[in-house]
């Protein structure tokens, strides 16, 4: 097979932009994924770099290279609007005759997932550093002489337990969800019954519902089964109505409705509580997103809950919805298709 044959289709199919310029710095051949992140009418044979690219820092790389007429090859990282490239830029000399090659790899998605992972750890640091202050600060109270006092003595360790214990939650709910984005803990679906799961999670939070003074139901139609995993499942009902309890108010009302649709069943957690700015609502499956991050926190959240839920319901390959109207209430369904 012929040797520019080769050449040619490697250029062409490469995910990487590939230019290279004449000593002025004018472009003698671009490939297609040059040409496709920089699109120029007419293509870029015979055009100047600065009239094709506007970054001032890569043009003055390139600068230097053509006034020198030479170098040793280096890499620039440059930023195109909401893109990222890495430059590799190469000087060429063949027979007194000088070019410029360059090569331009997208990092879009590199520095994204670099963010989100540096915006990971600084969240993750910060929720821990919180309670731990707290504990350190109680603790080192009682070591300076609170301890002579029984009645303080119990004050501060019932406070030092409240932060451990949210502590431990903190790092259960990271731990769940890493496994779950890693998938090393798998989605295991099979046949499964909606409403006995319903009505066992709302059971579980009859106690803490009347306790605060909220009426807790269900109202589920005959459903078929759906295809679930149902330790994952009673997590997101669970979830669910840890918050529709702690963010409704004395008096108000949950409802769990359950009801057949096209190809499986959808449910939907109803509150009467105090509802999520419009504003909030596309950032709550967030990781540590909070509409109120004293106020969660005051109730023991981490922020990390609907995250979980979506997850969850992701793995199943269903959907998840919310509605909600600040002082009026909220509604997060999610809907599952039915098994076989
Ligand atoms: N039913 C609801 N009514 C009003 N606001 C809600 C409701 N559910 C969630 N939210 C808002 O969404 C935020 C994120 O919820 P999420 O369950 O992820 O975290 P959390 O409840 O604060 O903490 P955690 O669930 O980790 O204990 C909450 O802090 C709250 O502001
Ligand atoms: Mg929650």
């Amino acid at each position: 097979m012929a040797k520019t044959l080769i050449l040619e289709t490697i250029a062409s199919e490469m995910p990487t932009g590939v230019i290279v310029l004449d000593k002025d710095g004018v472009a003698l051949y671009a490939n297609t994924f040059f040409l496709k992140s920089f699109p120029a009418d007419g293509g870029v044979e015979g055009k100047h770099i600065r009239s094709i690219i506007e970054n001032a820092n890569l043009l003055k790389t390139i600068d230097s290279f053509l006034e020198k007429r030479g170098g040793s090859s280096t890499d620039i990282e440059m930023n195109d609007g909401s893109r990222h490239f890495n430059a590799h830029i190469v000087p060429l000399k063949d027979k007194g005759e000088f070019s410029l090659l360059l090569f331009l790899q997208d990092i879009t998605e590199e520095k994204r997932v670099e963010t989100i992972k540096k915006d990971f750890v600084a969240n993750v640091s910060h929720e821990l550093r919180t309670p731990l202050a707290s504990i350190k600060g109680y603790s080192e109270t009682l070591l300076d002489g609170g301890m002579d006092d029984k009645e303080t003595l119990r004050e501060f360790l019932r406070v030092i337990d409240r932060h451990a214990t949210r502590m431990a939650r903190l790092i259960d709910d990271l731990l769940v969800l890493s496994r779950l984005e890693s998938h090393q803990m798998a989605i295991v679906s099979a046949p499964m019954d909606l409403s006995e799961l319903i009505t066992s999670s709302i059971k579980g939070f009859e106690k803490q519902a009347r306790d605060k003074g909220i009426s807790i139901a269900s109202d589920t139609d005959e459903l078929p089964k759906v295809s679930g995993d149902r330790d994952r499942l009673e997590q997101v009902m669970v979830n669910l109505l840890d918050n529709a309890i702690k963010y409704t108010p004395s008096g108000g009302e949950i409802k769990v409705r359950a009801e057949k649709t096209d190809g499986g069943v959808r449910v939907d957690v109803v509150d009467t509580g105090i509802g999520i700015p419009a504003g909030d609502l596309p950032r709550i499956f967030e990781r540590f997103y909070r509409v109120d991050k004293a106020r969660s926190r005051e109730l023991g959240g981490t922020g990390l809950g609907l995250a979980i839920v979506k997850h969850i319901i992701q793995g199943h390959n269903g959907k998840l919805q919310v509605e909600s109207a600040p002082g009026k209430g909220s509604c997060f369904s999610f809907f599952l298709k039915s098994a076989g």
